[in-house]
């Protein structure tokens, strides 16, 4: 498994359903500036966290096939959790790329806890997946977690970067299961497992008492993809983004300003 020659500057590839791997992309382009992205949005297909585990790998295996063929690409960071839960072994078995993956920050979040009580928000999918539950089991045995899958939190932050306003009467239903729980009022740790999540931060952190810190994978997958350059240093040079849509659509065109705040000024449609 090798980068590209020591004298061009890898790129990588960053990949989800929807415009959630772009709160992982920012954390790459803190801590790589100059490191050229194609932020690749499977749209066609969105969302992922509603679909089945058997369609699901095949979609993402059709996706892959797609986007390597069409764009050469170093480094495959899959920042999506309903993905890297189930797909993760599979792309790394077809794709000679060294592959990172997120997946929901249950180890950190239960070393964190003070209270012993953990929150977990992610797709439902993710909620249901053995991997998850495994994760669980593993890192906090001993800790509660309280689960809550939402698909609809998912289109909140799709539409909250086509610029719609998101209130909180919108988020207060999707929540109160957190409320309802028992032991819900003792959750001082929430994880944040899908990486749509991260970009509503400040309205979820205003629905949820001040002791409660919430929680993602993005600055470990950051890390992770710098460990992964090694020793390698990219040109001082202003990169060239890509973003690439499986399908146009109005929401697409909808997006665009919120891209350029990312520094992605080129579009690309490969339909799949
Ligand atoms: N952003 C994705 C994740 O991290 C999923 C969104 C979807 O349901 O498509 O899980």
């Amino acid at each position: 498994m090798s980068l590209s020659p020591p004298n061009s500057n890898p790129r990588i590839l960053v990949f989800d359903s929807g415009v959630g791997g772009l709160s992982v992309a920012q954390e790459i382009q803190q801590k790589l500036p100059f490191a050229p992205l194609v932020y690749a949005s499977d749209n066609a297909f969105f969302p992922y966290g509603t679909k089945g585990e058997l369609e699901l790998i095949a979609r993402v295996d059709a996706v892959f096939h797609a986007l390597i063929a069409r764009y050469p690409v170093d480094i495959i960071v899959v920042a999506c959790n309903t993905a890297s839960t189930l797909a993760l072994p599979h792309i790394r078995n077809h794709f000679s790329q060294p592959t990172v993956g997120v997946v929901p920050a249950i180890k950190p979040a239960a070393a964190q806890t003070k209270s012993n009580v953990i929150g977990l928000l992610a797709t439902p999918a993710t909620v249901a997946r053995t991997y998850t539950h495994n994760l669980i089991k593993e890192h906090a045995a001993n800790t509660e977690v309280i689960s809550v899958g939402s698909s609809e939190l998912v289109q909140l932050a799709e539409q909250k970067l086509r610029g719609e306003k998101i209130t909180s009467e919108r988020l207060k239903p999707i929540l109160q299961p957190f409320f309802d729980h028992p032991r819900g009022h003792e959750m001082d740790t929430l994880i944040l497992a899908c990486t749509h999540f991260p970009l509503m931060r400040d309205e979820l952190k205003e629905q949820f008492p001040a002791q409660v810190s919430l929680i993602d994978s993005g600055e470990a997958i950051a890390r992770r993809v710098v460990s992964l350059l090694g020793e390698r240093q990219y040109a001082e040079q202003e990169p060239e983004h890509l973003v690439v849509f499986t399908k146009a659509s109005p929401a697409v065109e909808a997006l665009q300003p919120q891209l350029f705040q990312f520094g992605i000024h080129k579009l690309d449609i490969l339909e799949v």
